[in-house]
């Protein structure tokens, strides 16, 4: 089941129309960016589904810290499904052949410097070429920002000879990540020939809805500090769902009131490494509050089912597990 996507209309509508006219032969690179948490993924999921019905052939990589030394690991993701298709000798006939010197584990090191990475970076974008002319093709970057330099260097080179292809090059990028390979990716984003899409903080009834799914109960009061104290980012709200229904809050208006001592250790932390990348951290950090070396305050939390474990108040969770770092509400 496709997962739910709300808020989302505006910004699907205008990748919608980006991806038509790369379809149609005005191809482009297009950027979804924003912080993290936000849903860039989700969009680019949801933009991937609906071209794909429309016939398009999307293929998708997506780039990770940990990966992005390894050279042209990002096209080698990309070009993975199609390397088993019958198509594939096809597809790299005459000079589209040199992506193999990218591509091919079996074709010994990888090219990565100097003419051997041009060559085999020219090599891709023959093969995108020839791709493009049997079937319009989006290719999805997800966090382009860690992708590795020769794949970054060869997509900047794509990026000049799009215009005329039926591709497009739908890439996300995280704002605030530091980034292994800033030139070329400053140079891929700024082929683009639109401004980038910027997903929206969730508005409060979007919010509501995806509480309300996950703890029916919740009070009015309760849902309105929630979006509160996330700033509508989807991720944030996600993990203080889970955190709350682990430790059985009843949703009702007190709860509400409280949520600036929400928190875990697990989840802070998770929370934490997201909220030292986002523009608003000190807003967002309401939501993680953590009581910690202070007395409790009084809890309030109550359970709406047998407890499983000792009953414990939130502030109590990190009473002997606090991370060091302490956000205070204002
Ligand atoms: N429009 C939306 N409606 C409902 N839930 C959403 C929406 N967008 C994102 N989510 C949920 O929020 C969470 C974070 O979304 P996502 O992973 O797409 O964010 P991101 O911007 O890609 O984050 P990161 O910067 O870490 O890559 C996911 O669990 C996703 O299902
Ligand atoms: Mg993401």
């Amino acid at each position: 089941m496709d997962p739910l996507l709300l808020d989302r209309d505006a910004e699907l509508g205008e990748l919608g129309r980006r991806i038509a006219a790369a379809r149609s032969g005005s191809g482009r690179v297009i950027v979804v960016e924003g912080p993290a948490g936000i849903g860039k993924s989700t969009l680019l999921a949801a933009t991937a589904r609906a071209a794909r019905a429309d016939g398009t052939i999307v293929l998708w990589a997506r780039c990770s810290p940990l990966e992005q030394d390894a050279a042209w690991g990002m096209a080698r993701q990309l070009f993975e499904p199609l390397r088993i298709r019958p198509e594939w000798g096809e597809l790299t006939v005459g000079a589209a052949g040199l992506a193999d010197r990218a591509l091919a584990p079996e074709g010994g090191a990888p090219a990565p410097a100097g003419d051997a990475m041009h060559a085999a970076a020219r090599g891709l974008v023959w093969l995108v070429s020839n791709l493009a002319e049997r079937s319009p093709s989006v290719l999805v970057i997800d966090d382009v920002h860690w992708g590795d330099a020769p794949s970054l260097r060869w997509l900047a080179l794509l990026a000049h000879s799009l215009e005329e292809l039926r591709a497009g090059v739908l890439c996300a990028v995280r704002v605030g990540e530091p980034v292994a390979a800033p030139e070329l990716l400053a140079e891929l984003l700024a082929s683009a020939p639109e401004p980038p899409v910027r997903p929206r903080a969730l508005g409060p009834v979007a919010t509501e809805t995806l509480v309300r799914e996950r703890m029916p109960a919740a009070s009015g009061g309760f849902t309105r500090a929630c979006h509160a104290v996330t700033a509508g980012n989807p991720f944030l709200l996600g993990a203080l769902l889970t955190e709350l229904i682990a430790d059985d809050v009843v949703p009702d208006d007190d709860a509400g009131a409280q949520l600036g001592t929400f928190g875990s250790e697990q989840v802070a932390r998770v929370i934490e490494r997201q909220l030292a990348r986002l523009p608003d951290g000190p807003a967002l950090a309401r939501a993680v509050a953590v009581l910690g070396a202070t007395p409790p305050r009084s809890p309030g939390w109550s359970s709406t089912k047998p407890p499983t474990r000792p009953t414990r108040s939130a502030p109590q969770v990190f009473s002997t597990t606090r991370p060091s770092w302490r956000w205070r509400t204002r």
